[in-house]
């Protein structure tokens, strides 16, 4: 079977993580050529890279595109670090280039009620979870009849208690998606959100104690154990 990939350039933001990893390999294994990124993405050349299928050039492929691989240090609370990086067609060791494929991947969590949420980490949820896609849609160089996807999650049509940040935030990912499919839909660049469930990660790990209790059939027996949590 022909590779469904062969000769795309794929960028991942969150490529470092469980589910971006994830993604990458399948990608790779597909026949694109990756730009991964994270801010571990260094780390990550070590233990990930050897796990790539190798890219493999072939003729028709644009002089743009990078040749191989490459991990890319990103923090995406910078909104000038990708600027910097998507900004530009052309893939150079400061630039991702023109892709085919964008990933919006990163994300981090929340397990605290809205009450007991600092500022700081609203701002740092919706930054990393929210802003960082709003601004990549907004600089990556697409390719016509090139695809994006917004990683959201379940949470954002299903929300928990001790996540009503990281849920809006979701939820935005969606409206994000709807709206840029309407306007990317001219130059045939289909815009997509995952919705993904629980998928055991760092993140899921950190979030499992918190939302394993059973807060909504029971949440009313809870509230000694929720007081005894949260004091
Ligand atoms: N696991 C689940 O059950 C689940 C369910 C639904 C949706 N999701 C979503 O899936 C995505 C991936 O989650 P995961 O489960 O794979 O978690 P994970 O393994 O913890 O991965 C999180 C990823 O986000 C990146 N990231 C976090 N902060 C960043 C920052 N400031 N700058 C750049 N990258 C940053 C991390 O990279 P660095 O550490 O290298 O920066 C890492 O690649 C997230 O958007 C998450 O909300 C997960």
């Amino acid at each position: 079977m022909a590779s469904r990939l062969a000769g795309k350039h794929a960028a991942i933001i969150g490529a470092t993580g469980s589910i971006g990893s994830s993604i990458a390999k399948a990608f790779a294994q597909q026949g694109a050529v990756l730009s991964l990124l994270g801010r571990t993405a260094l780390d990550a050349q070590r233990t990930l890279g050897p796990q790539l299928t190798p890219y493999q050039p072939s003729a028709g492929d644009s002089s743009k595109a990078p040749t191989e691989h490459r991990f890319i240090k990103l923090d995406v609370t910078s909104s000038a670090d990708l600027k910097r990086l998507f900004s530009s067609r052309k893939a150079t060791d400061d630039a991702v280039g023109a892709v085919d494929i964008l990933v919006n991947c990163a994300g981090i969590t929340q397990t605290t009620i809205l009450k007991r949420t600092h500022d700081e980490d609203v701002e740092k949820v919706m930054d990393t979870n929210l802003t960082s896609a709003i601004l990549a849609c907004k600089y990556a160089q697409m390719n016509d009849k090139g695809c994006i996807l917004n990683v959201s999650s379940l949470m954002a049509t299903r929300p928990a208690v001790g996540a009503a940040v990281y849920t809006a935030a979701k939820a935005g990912m969606i409206g994000l998606t709807s709206a840029l499919s309407l306007e990317l839909a001219p130059r045939s660049v289909r815009v997509n959100a995952l919705l993904p469930g629980w998928v055991e990660s760092p993140m899921w790990n950190s979030m499992y104690a918190f939302f394993s209790f059973p807060w909504s059939s029971e949440f009313k027996s809870s509230i000694p154990w929720f007081a005894a949590h949260l004091s």
